[in-house]
């Protein structure tokens, strides 16, 4: 059984308190807390096993590869991919995608060519590819939402033709909410021979993904915001499409041989994870998700939505409250703003009632410069959220109303 107050034991930051008075944490989105078997684990790596992996015949070195390749074979479960050499760490999703624009867009954009992204993106699956793009004098294309926060995918054939190399979406918006349905896009893209990266960060905690049966060419997602540490991400890739890549980062690991003549590359994965990698993260991450995977993903899902639909129908019953992001399908992300006051002192005045929520354009300019707003009002969700939180929010928001408006 699904209980949230158990869970919530999992995580002691959610017992302080802030300005005396108890937290109530809205922030999930921009990174969740970590249980107390991830901090345990990170504290255990370092007070018992620390030691550089793939480096050393000692003891430690070899315990620590061991976990960090167990790791690996972990994420590549949790996401439905075929093989471990598909599954690269990396320190975050931005790092993912910029590995792809770089390692890939270079070599594969050509002036003349064109990259399509959704006018949803945050900017680490949009500046990315806008920068190489202008680099290879390539064309950056738009596929735009409409005012409900859906994905305009019947758009898509006026964007797309024998030019289009790369299709870069998120499997989940992290401000609208809205989860696009990928399936007509991937095949859209697939069709005119372009690739498909999805952005996974905020999907992969609200439902996980299976990448093999959704068949997108890249996946990127950071651990912090699936309940693991900062630091750690992942770069998942087709193996055929990884392997006709050329590094991105140059450095120890990542080669098989070098001379001051030439050097050669280690094999997949570790062609693209250059420099120590951070194996406490990852191992970290892999505890994360047997978490995670310790639940009936269906009832997190529906305790989610729930979380959801109350936080709608209630900041919907303030009067001056405005939503953005009202697809159907949508992850429990809440952007808003109240009518006539900056989103910024609706922030202060929630955080000084113990709420913490974030304010201003999210990371997604071009969204606030949809609904021409300078910034909004957002209360993300995560599984150990609780109707009270909701209740305190909303709370908090009626008394900003007063004060503000
Ligand atoms: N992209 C993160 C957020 O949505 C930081 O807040």
């Amino acid at each position: 059984m699904f209980d949230v107050n158990e869970i919530r034991k999992d995580f002691p930051i959610l017992g302080r308190t802030v300005y005396g008075k108890p937290l109530v944490y809205l922030d999930s989105g921009a990174t969740a807390h970590k249980p107390l078997c991830v901090t345990e684990t990170v504290a255990q790596l370092h007070n018992q096993l620390n030691a550089n992996i793939h480096r050393g015949v000692h003891y430690l070195s070899a315990e620590a590869t061991a976990l960090y390749e167990q790791a690996r074979e972990r994420v590549r479960c949790f996401i439905g991919a075929a093989e471990r050499e598909e599954i690269i760490f990396t320190s975050g999703a931005t790092a993912s995608i910029n590995t792809v624009a770089y390692a890939w867009g270079l070599d594969n954009l050509s002036a003349g060519d064109n990259v399509v992204v959704s006018e949803m993106e945050h900017h680490s699956n949009l500046v990315p590819w806008q920068q190489i793009a202008l680099r290879k004098g390539a064309e950056l294309r738009v596929l735009p939402f409409d005012d409900e926060g859906r994905l305009m995918t019947e758009r898509l054939p006026e964007l797309l033709d024998n030019k289009t190399k790369m299709v870069a979406v998120t499997q989940a918006s992290n401000t609208l909410g809205t989860c696009p349905d990928l399936r007509p896009i991937i095949d859209a893209a697939h069709a005119v021979g372009a690739r498909v990266l999805v952005d996974g960060c905020q999907g992969v905690v609200h439902g996980g993904v299976d990448v093999a049966a959704l068949d997108c060419d890249f996946y990127a997602f950071s651990g912090h915001k699936l309940y693991a540490p900062t630091g750690i991400g992942v770069l998942y890739g087709k193996r055929e499409v990884l392997e006709e890549m050329n590094p991105f980062m140059f450095g120890g690991d990542m080669v098989d041989s070098v001379s001051f003549e030439r050097t050669t590359f280690a094999p997949l994965p570790l062609k693209f994870e250059a420099g120590t990698a951070n194996f406490v993260g990852a191992i970290a991450l892999a505890r994360a998700i047997e978490y995670l995977e310790g639940f009936d993903v269906s009832e997190v899902a529906k305790h989610e939505r729930d979380l959801l639909d109350y936080c709608t129908e209630r900041l919907s019953a303030i009067e001056g409250v405005k939503i953005y992001g009202t697809a159907e399908a949508k992850c429990p992300i809440v952007s808003f703003n109240v009518e006539g006051a900056h989103p910024y002192d609706v922030g202060m005045i929630l955080d000084k009632l113990g709420v913490a929520i974030r304010t201003g354009h999210h990371c997604a300019e071009p969204v606030m410069t949809h609904y021409g707003v300078s910034g909004m009002c957002r209360a993300s969700f995560a599984m150990y959220n609780t109707r009270a939180e909701v209740d305190a929010l909303v709370a908090g928001v009626e008394r900003a109303a007063r004060m503000l408006r």
